[in-house]
Parts: structure tokens; C-alpha cells; sequence
């Protein structure tokens, strides 16, 4: 078996190819140099990942003839702000660099949606690389150009679409993965047999603990097949017209319950989406769309890894139903002042629903927010 496997997002003269393997890091050098400019790159990374990985990148690109300078930034989700917008803009400029430099994102999420809109903003735009370290930033948050931050008024509110000239998934990163994180990607690899392909989910269902549990060939497929999945549906959908939105199940719950907790580690982002989805499929079955079997089957699945299922499972927070349903009244997936929900006509069916009564959406907070 070769030592990557390659993708491409199909967006005409802005595709780009995604690599997903082992071994990656090493080899990033040769392949970043053909698809950006100059020869000058600046890497961003997180203060976690920067020990773990960041010398094997540098040297990897000095060996191709690169030079890199790194910029090293707090871990978590509060790193998506403002300020530390601002800082990295200037430390960026600080550099002095020219429209032909490109920015290397390397880290998870937070890293990779921060560098994404610094490359979208910096000199109105320059060229810019996603190498993801955690499994929910190779499944999902490096592919498709959503970039952006939080602000006081919730979760990536100033942003841009745009799109990296290049994504190295390498699994290998993964090895040092906490296990909280991977599980917390996990629900995102979920996500895509939940949308549209139930034969995806049945295999999950088969080797999810083994892939959570460090299964490497496991965790290959899983990243490929979700990547695929996304590359698709931005291909078809990049700004997020229509079809798109499928890829926000959970997320009306979901970022209600993170709104709620502040954006912090009591509830990582992926976890919320976990959770929101098993309330997506819950409010699905209580409007007739899916049996509750398969909402049962939803959550069963993501117990069965290990991940929280309901609110009350997150530790040391009190849960109130109006104000989570006014985070989701000021959510920027609100049109017209109507809430959006993805639901799902049963698993591998999910659809978006405009029209639903917030007295439903209500009793499934409520529900959920119960002690037992
Ligand atoms: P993260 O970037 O905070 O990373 C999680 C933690 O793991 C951090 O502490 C980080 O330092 C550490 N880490 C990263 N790689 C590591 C490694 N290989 N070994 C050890 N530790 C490592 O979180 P995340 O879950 O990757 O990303 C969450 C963010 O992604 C959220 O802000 C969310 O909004 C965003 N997101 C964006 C999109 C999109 O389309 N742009 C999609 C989904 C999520
Ligand atoms: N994570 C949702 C999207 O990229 O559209």
C-alpha cells in the first residue's frame, strides 16, 4: 500500500489536493513547494503541537529549500479570538513578508480556522497550507475553507470562505492525540455515515473502538472516507447555499450547549456536536421523521466509544432550557429569524428543515437537560 492516499476538492482553478497517510510530516517540504509561490513560508502552530512536531516540518522543508520562520500560539478554542487575531497579523507583518509568502497551519482546528482567515486577510490574501494534527481537523475543519473566530456573540462569527492550496493529513500525528480529542473527532467521523452513507456508519459501528483505541489502518480509512465525503459536498456547495448545510448536523444543538459552556474545555467543540447530533435524531424521531430505534442507534454508537450522549453527562454544569434556546435564536444559521436544523429521516438521511415549531425543539432540550 502506497504511503498516502490522494484527494482532490474539485473548485476549478482553486482545487487542491488533500493527502491523507502516514509519514506525511517528513515529506511535506517536496510536497508544498509546488503548489505555493515563493520559497519563504511561515509555519503557525500551537504550543502544544510545536514541541511534538514542529521540528520534523522545519527540517523537512529546509531539506526542499524553504526557509520558515514559526509563530507559536496558546492552545484551545480562546486562541480563536480577536485578540489573538490581531497579535498574529502583526506578528505576521512583523516579518515583513511580501504577497508570495504562504502561511503553513499546523494544529488542530483552532490553528487551522486562525492561520486560514489570517491568509484570507493578511495583504488581502495569500497562499496557505493545512497539515491538521488531530482527527477532527483531518476529518473536517482543514477541508472546505471555512475559516474565521469566535466573538462575544458566538462561535466563528467573523470569518471567510477560504480555500488552502494544499491539506497533509497525516495520521501518525494522531498517535499523540489525547484520547478526549480523538473521541472528540470521532463524532465528526460519525457525522458523515449519519448524513448520507449508512454503509460508512456500519462500518464504524464494526471497528469504532479499535479506531479510537489507535487502530492505524482504521483511522486511515476513516480520515479518507470523511474527507471524500466533505470534498464532495464543498465541490457541489462551497459558500454553504444548500447542500452544505447537511454538514452542520449537530450543530444547532450543538453550539447552543458550547455557547452555554463558554467555549472552553468543559465541552469541546466536538463533543457538542456529538451531543447535538444525538438530539438532532431525537427531535427527528419525535416528529415521525425517523424511528427511535434510530435515534436509540445513534446513541448507542457514540456511547459505545465513549463519548457523552446527553448534557447532564458533562460534569458540573447546570443546564437551563430558555437560555440555551436563545443561544440558538442568535446563531448565524438563524434565516429570517427561523432556526435551521438538520434532521435525518433515518440514519444515512439527513436533511435541512427550516420550518420547525421551537415548542419541539424545546421538549428536546428539555428532555435532554433531565436528570434521570
Ligand atoms: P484544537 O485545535 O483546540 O486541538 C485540540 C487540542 O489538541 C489542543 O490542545 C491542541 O494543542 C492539541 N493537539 C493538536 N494536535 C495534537 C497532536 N497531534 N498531539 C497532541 N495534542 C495535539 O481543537 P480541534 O478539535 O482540532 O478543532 C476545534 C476547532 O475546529 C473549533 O474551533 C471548531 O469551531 C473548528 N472547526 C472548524 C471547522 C471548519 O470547517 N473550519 C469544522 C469543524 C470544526
Ligand atoms: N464543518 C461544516 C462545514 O465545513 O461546512
Amino acid at each position: 500500500m502506497s504511503a498516502y492516499d490522494t484527494l482532490t476538492v474539485e473548485l476549478g482553478d482553486r482545487s487542491y489536493d488533500i493527502h491523507v497517510g502516514s509519514d506525511l510530516l517528513s515529506q511535506a517540504g517536496s510536497l508544498i513547494k509546488p503548489v505555493i509561490r515563493a520559497k519563504r513560508v511561515i509555519i503557525v502552530t500551537d504550543e502544544n503541537v510545536a514541541p511534538l512536531y514542529l521540528n520534523s516540518l522545519e527540517k523537512s522543508l529546509e531539506s526542499e529549500g524553504l526557509t520558515s520562520e514559526s509563530i507559536i500560539l496558546p492552545a484551545g478554542e480562546q486562541t480563536k479570538s480577536i485578540s489573538h487575531f490581531e497579535q498574529l497579523i502583526d506578528q505576521i507583518l512583523d516579518l515583513k513578508i511580501d504577497r508570495k509568502c504562504a502561511l503553513i497551519a499546523l494544529g488542530g482546528g483552532v490553528i487551522g480556522d486562525l492561520t486560514g482567515y489570517a491568509a484570507a486577510s493578511v495583504l488581502r490574501g495569500i497562499d496557505f497550507v493545512q497539515i491538521p494534527t488531530t482527527l477532527l481537523s483531518q476529518v473536517d475543519s482543514s477541508v472546505g475553507g471555512k475559516t474565521g473566530i469566535n466573538t462575544r456573540h458566538g462561535k466563528n462569527l467573523i470569518g471567510a470562505f477560504y480555500q488552502p492550496r494544499l491539506v497533509l493529513a497525516d495520521i501518525d500525528t494522531l498517535d499523540s492525540l489525547p484520547k478526549r480529542e480523538v473521541l472528540a473527532g470521532y463524532a465528526e467521523v460519525a457525522k458523515y455515515g449519519l448524513i448520507n452513507d449508512l454503509k460508512f456508519f456500519e462500518w464504524l459501528e464494526e471497528t469504532g473502538i479499535a479506531l479510537c483505541n489507535g487502530n492505524k489502518e482504521h483511522r486511515r480509512k476513516a480520515v479518507l472516507i470523511s474527507c471524500q465525503s466533505k470534498a464532495k459536498i464543498v465541490a457541489e456547495d462551497e459558500t454553504e447555499q444548500g447542500v452544505r448545510a447537511l454538514l452542520n448536523l449537530g450543530h444547532t444543538f450543538g453550539h447552543t450547549l458550547e455557547a452555554e459552556t463558554g467555549f472552553n474545555d468543559t465541552l469541546l467543540h466536538g463533543e457538542s456536536v456529538g451531543l447535538g447530533i444525538c438530539m438532532a435524531f431525537d427531535l427527528s424521531a419525535h416528529l415521525g421523521l425517523c424511528s427511535k430505534s434510530d435515534a436509540d442507534r445513534t446513541r448507542a454508537h457514540y456511547a459505545a466509544v465513549g463519548l457523552p450522549t446527553r448534557p447532564t453527562d458533562i460534569n458540573g454544569v447546570s443546564w437551563d432550557t430558555d437560555a440555551l434556546l436563545d443561544h440558538m435564536q442568535s446563531d448565524k444559521k438563524v434565516e429570517n429569524g427561523k432556526v435551521t436544523f438538520i434532521l435525518a429521516k433515518g440514519i444515512g438521511g439527513a436533511f435541512i428543515a427550516r420550518d420547525i415549531n421551537m415548542d419541539d425543539a424545546r421538549h428536546i432540550v428539555d428532555n435532554a437537560i433531565k436528570q434521570d
